[in-house]
Parts: structure tokens; sequence; C-alpha cells
């Protein structure tokens, strides 16, 4: 949580981080150069090594769920950190320019062909929600995943982080999905409506803001009341990339 009048001084480090902006409007994070305003739902990343700093120069609290990597960082003993001179870092770009610039089925000519990692710095909420209630309306609504979206590197269609993967699913009215487990340990967050994942054979009820995990290779099913909403985050990424993902499907 960031206060009216905080500043959270720049800085960067090998970790990477997503944020999830859960309450409040009006935030900032500046990421390498763009200062992006934040509102409910945003989903911000920042890459490993990317200075960042954050403030608020609204007059009520903001609220988001900070994601990291360190364990997967620290596993290698590859941690290392950095502060800057000034608190705030200068900004180069406008907000809104890096998902304008990549996120648009368009790249800035001479985009670099091998990031690993997404030039964007925040997916707004804004305009990834309509999508997903497209894809409903399509049909497209998986039975375990509902109307499911993952958050892609623009360059390369891979993930957003090398580390870390995030997805934004849309839960019609009266979903009921089939069992699933896969390796990755995966956070959910509640965007909108509210419903229960059973997981490992304990349900949790969730509403708005709510978070909860579901640890590797447990079954879960979502059910939902009204339609709904859930990001979710896992390791995905990072076990895809060593050739140890898996995930159980059941064979029809
Ligand atoms: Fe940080």
């Amino acid at each position: 949580m960031i206060l009216p009048g905080e500043v959270a001084p720049a800085h960067r480090h090998v970790s990477s981080a997503i944020r999830f902006v859960l309450d409040g409007e009006g935030a900032y994070t500046a990421v390498e150069g763009e200062k992006a305003y934040m509102s409910p739902g945003d989903f911000v990343i920042t890459a490993n090594w990317a200075p960042h700093d954050h403030g608020n120069t609204s007059h009520k609290p903001m609220l988001w769920l900070d994601v990291l990597d360190f364990p997967q960082v620290n596993f290698f003993e590859t941690s290392f950190a950095e502060q800057f001179a000034s608190a705030t870092q200068p900004t180069s770009r406008a907000d809104g320019d890096s998902l304008s610039f990549y996120a648009s089925g368009v790249l800035p000519d001479g985009a670099p062909a091998g990031l690993n990692r997404s030039p964007v710095i925040n997916y707004t909420y804004a305009r990834t929600r309509p999508i997903i209630e497209r894809m409903m309306k399509a049909g497209d609504v998986d039975k375990r995943h509902g109307a499911r979206v993952r958050y892609a590197n623009p360059i390369n269609g891979g993930p957003v982080l090398p580390t870390m993967g995030a997805n934004l699913a849309l839960f019609p009215k009266g979903f009921k999905g089939e069992k699933y487990r896969a390796t990755d340990g995966t956070i959910f967050v509640c965007a909108e409506g509210e419903g229960a994942t059973t997981v490992d054979g304990k349900v949790l009820e969730w509403g708005p803001n709510d978070v909860f995990v579901v640890p590797p290779w447990k079954h879960y099913s979502h059910r939902v009341g009204k339609e709904s909403v859930l990001f979710s985050i896992s390791d995905r990424p990072a076990q895809e990339a060593l050739g140890i993902w898996r995930e159980d499907t059941p064979s029809h």
C-alpha cells in the first residue's frame, strides 16, 4: 500500500516483480522512464533489473498485490540490488506509450527481436477486460479455465517475464469448472464477482480482492454464481524453460 504523498525511492533488483492493482486510483509506478498511473485491475510488470519507483499524488491510499520471483533468484544465488541517487527517475516517455507502441498489433520499427520479457509496462484492465468479454460471447470458454487470456510479450508471443506468467479469466454466470492440475504454483486474485475454488478437496470461497494460492500439482476447480473475473500468476514460464512443467488433463 502506498499512502498519499509517499514515494518509494528509485531502485532496481535482479528479481522481477508484477503488480496487480486492487484499490485506489491515480498512484503511479515509474518503470524504465515510463510513469504508469494505475487503476484497479491493471497488471504492471517490472522486469529483471528495470529501474522503478512508486509515488502517490492522489488523496487516497492505493493498494496492489506484488509478486516477486525471489525464491527462483535466490535458488541460483543471483540476487543483486541497487539504489539510485534521486528518489524518482526521469520520465522519458508518456504514460501508456509502451502499451500503445507494443500491444496494438504493430511494433516500433527496429524493436529488439530477441527480448525475452515484455516491453509493456502496464497492461490496463480497461484494455484487457473487454477482450475476455468478447471471448465469452464468442463461446471460447475453456471447461477448466473459463474465457482466459494469457498476458503475452508482444515481441515473441512468450510470457511477460521469463520467470513468471499471468492470465486473466472470465467465468460466465453459473460456471462449474472441471478439475485441473499442473506443476506450477499459482496465485489467484479475484478482480470481480464471487465464487469458490476447490483445492485438493478444500473449498476456498472468494470475492473482490481476495487472494488465494493453488500449490503445485494440487487438483483444483472453479465455480461461480455470478459472472466473475480471476487474475492469476505462476512460475510456469520458468518451469517450461527448464523442461519440467507438466499438466494433468483428463483423457476424453
Ligand atoms: Fe523494487
